[in-house]
């Protein structure tokens, strides 16, 4: 992280509640908007379970708390009101602590399709529904657990299974692909192509090979890694995980599936 955002977050006041503009409000409305129009047959069903528990406003910005009543019941998870970017330390620490960090503030239309920092719609309407998932929940608790102990480059590692899975985590269902990752389901674009692609590719996923996959985050992902239910998410919370990531650092990483980013526009 260390970067620097345009972005600043809002601050709550002292009952927590926050000042959102009208533009914020019709921000948030118009991606919500756009986004429940193309998840449905795409978002698996856990996703779509959680939306319905979660039952966000379409017309303002959630506040914080409206969401917490309802994680908090299901789950035992919070989310946390935090600054545009927060150190690692910081993210691994809350996670380790069932608080899913929540930037508090919105893209500019400028931005509305696409943008590298995450903003409440990404946290909220991206990773909430599943954090009402228990066996999704476990395994990013766990997830904050080992990041909290782990070293700067273990941390490289474990950031690629988080990368593949929580954020751009599909699932192999009966039915055909389905969404779980909120990288994915945040984008309306990388939404209809993690689906429908015919070039991207999507194994089965097995966290030792995520933990060698390289990613980029400004592009649609070239591989995607595929689970059959939510419930594996447990079984891998249980493996050693740490194990393979001192595995994944001898090993080495696989060759990247896209082309290196340019160097003039180093983020
Ligand atoms: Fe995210």
């Amino acid at each position: 992280m260390g970067k620097q955002s345009k972005y600043v977050s809002r601050q709550p006041d002292a009952q927590g509640i926050i000042d959102w503009s009208a533009e914020d409000n019709a921000v948030w409305h118009d991606l919500v908007e756009r986004q429940l129009k193309i998840i449905p047959g795409k978002a698996c069903d856990e996703y779509m379970h959680g939306l319905e528990l979660l039952n966000l406003p379409q017309d303002r910005v959630p506040q914080l708390h409206e969401v917490n009543a309802v994680l908090e019941r299901e789950t035992g998870w919070q989310v946390a009101q935090v600054p545009a970017l927060i150190p690692f330390d910081e993210f691994f620490r809350l996670l380790a602590n069932k608080q899913f960090p929540v930037a508090t503030f919105i893209r500019t239309r400028e931005e509305f399709d696409y943008l590298q920092e995450p903003d409440i719609f990404h946290e909220i309407f991206g990773h909430c529904p599943l954090l009402t998932n228990p066996a999704f929940a476990h395994f990013t608790h766990k997830y904050g657990q080992l990041g909290l102990a782990a070293t700067p480059k273990e941390r490289v590692y474990l950031a690629r299974l988080y990368w593949f899975t929580v954020e751009f985590g599909l699932l192999s269902t009966a039915d055909g692909l389905r969404i779980y990752g909120g990288g994915i389901l945040s984008s309306p674009g990388e939404t209809e192509y993690a689906i429908n692609s015919d070039t991207a590719e999507r194994k089965p996923l097995k966290p030792l090979d995520a933990l060698r996959t390289p990613y980029r985050i400004d592009i649609m992902q070239p591989i995607y890694y595929t689970i059959e239910s939510t419930q594996q998410l447990f079984e891998i919370a249980d493996m050693d995980i740490m194990a393979m990531v001192h595995e994944a650092m001898e090993l080495g990483l696989f060759e990247p599936k896209f082309p290196p980013k340019p160097k003039n526009d180093a983020a």
